[in-house]
């Protein structure tokens, strides 16, 4: 009996021991979960001020990206300190950013730009603003590794209420976590000189710029300003410190950049809005343009060019035939000439795919030609009547879409998708 007892007694104890243990391990699991929300909350906030990092596209993505950010006043020594992906125990380094005061739109605002270049070649980093105040979360960064990749294309994004922009933008970085970059294909904003517009595009991106480069079209709507003139469109330039192209007048009007086994060049259609203030963009950009195009030994070429090479009819406007646009009847004998594999255009904020084309009609071995579609709220419901070129038009009318680009040393796949993900149309090249 006693030794029953004792056995009673002892599997009470034993049940009592692993009740406190069960209760003490929930407990540190809930401390350590509370402690993890509270350096989370710790690691959102940035330095005082800081504001829109972003990360910009470097001529060479395998060891250099530029990070750029800005603030209301300016900081005292403020620069860029990154270091291997997780390595907090490891080396880091630091790099002073260039400081620019930039006033528009009546508003002031100091601009930020580190250009980190020398990186671990195809390696994983992460970064952190720092200053004389101290230092903000750190943001990751993946360099380029050389191989196969997957990008997010955006069409124009211009709105006059940029929340369908933000939301077209965040479900797809979330529906493609792979995506190393994003290019957005020129009509960034409705106008080029509205601060607050700049201010919506940047806060529509937050939390995908900080982690994954922009690659940035010029649009005609960035050299407007507030009277609807055209003006040079100093806000983009200030705002991406894309790489240069050599120019003295042009810088940054048109750039050209590598990722994995592509080559990107990145056009400037707006020689018809700039032609009094910028004559010579159209002649020194085509020079240029065959100059770069040569110098690459990529696999692959792809253009982005803001204004679409082809040329719509309109209902009621007879004058307006089918055939090509100026900017098609300028660039696609240069783009024959030079073996580009595809172009991408924007402008007329419509899908279509219209696959390959040389000298001006169908034929496999040109370059495939996709518009790629409208990312913000101003949309053309059936302004557009379909070209003889075109294979694939979107459904009419037309609401938001976005593309993703796979490359690998074989393949460009390029894909459309509606906001919700839908997949609209896939297009291959192949060697
Ligand atoms: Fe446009």
């Amino acid at each position: 009996m006693a030794n029953k007892e004792n056995g009673r007694k002892f599997t009470r104890y034993k049940l009592l021991g692993i009740a406190a243990g069960v209760f003490i391990a929930v407990g540190i699991v809930l401390a350590g979960l509370w402690a993890a929300e509270k350096n989370c909350d710790a690691a959102v906030q940035e330095l005082p001020g800081v504001k829109f990092v972003r990360q910009v596209v470097s001529q060479d993505n395998q060891t250099g990206r530029t990070v750029m950010w800005q603030t209301e006043k300016p900081m005292n020594a403020p620069g860029v300190e990154y270091r291997l992906f997780g390595d907090g125990a490891g080396d880091s380094k630091k790099v002073a950013a260039k400081a620019e005061n930039f006033t528009d739109d009546g508003v002031t605002v100091t601009l930020y730009t580190a250009e980190l270049t020398g990186l671990p070649q195809g390696k994983q980093l992460e970064y952190r603003i720092i200053g004389s105040d101290g230092a903000g979360p750190w943001h990751s960064l993946q360099l380029d590794a050389g191989k196969g990749f997957s990008a997010l294309i955006f069409p124009d994004s211009q709105s006059n209420n940029y929340s369908g922009w933000k939301s077209l933008a965040q479900g797809a970085a979330e529906r493609h976590p792979q995506a190393e970059f994003f290019i957005n294909m020129g009509d960034l904003v409705d106008n080029g000189e509205d601060h607050r517009q700049w201010t919506a595009w940047l806060d529509s991106v937050e939390g995908i710029i900080d982690r994954i480069p922009v690659a940035p079209v010029m649009g005609n709507h960035e050299t407007y300003n507030m009277d609807w003139k055209v003006r040079q469109p100093a806000a983009y330039l200030q705002e991406f410190a894309v790489p240069g192209n050599g120019s003295s007048q042009y810088n940054r009007f048109y750039y050209s950049y590598d990722y994995g086994p592509v080559h990107f060049i990145v056009l400037n259609t707006q020689q018809g809005e700039l032609e009094e203030l910028s004559p010579e963009l159209l002649a020194e950009q085509i020079a240029w343009f065959r100059r770069d195009a040569a110098a690459s030994a990529k696999p692959w070429k792809v253009v982005l060019m803001h204004k679409d090479p082809l040329q719509y009819r309109i209902h009621n406007r007879p004058e307006r035939t089918e055939g090509f646009s100026e900017e098609g009847q300028i660039w696609m004998p240069l783009f024959d000439e030079v073996g580009i594999d595809a172009v991408l255009s924007a402008h007329l904020h419509t899908y279509r795919n219209r696959g390959h084309i040389k000298n001006f009609q169908h034929a496999a071995d040109g370059p495939l030609y996709i518009l790629t579609g409208v990312a913000g709220n101003v949309r053309y419901p059936g302004l557009w009547i379909d070209h003889a070129l075109d294979e694939y038009v979107a459904p009419q009318p037309e609401t938001d879409n976005y593309m993703v680009m796979e490359a690998s040393q074989e393949e460009l796949n390029f894909f459309a998708y509606l906001s919700d993900g839908t997949l609209l149309d896939h297009a291959v090249v192949k060697h």
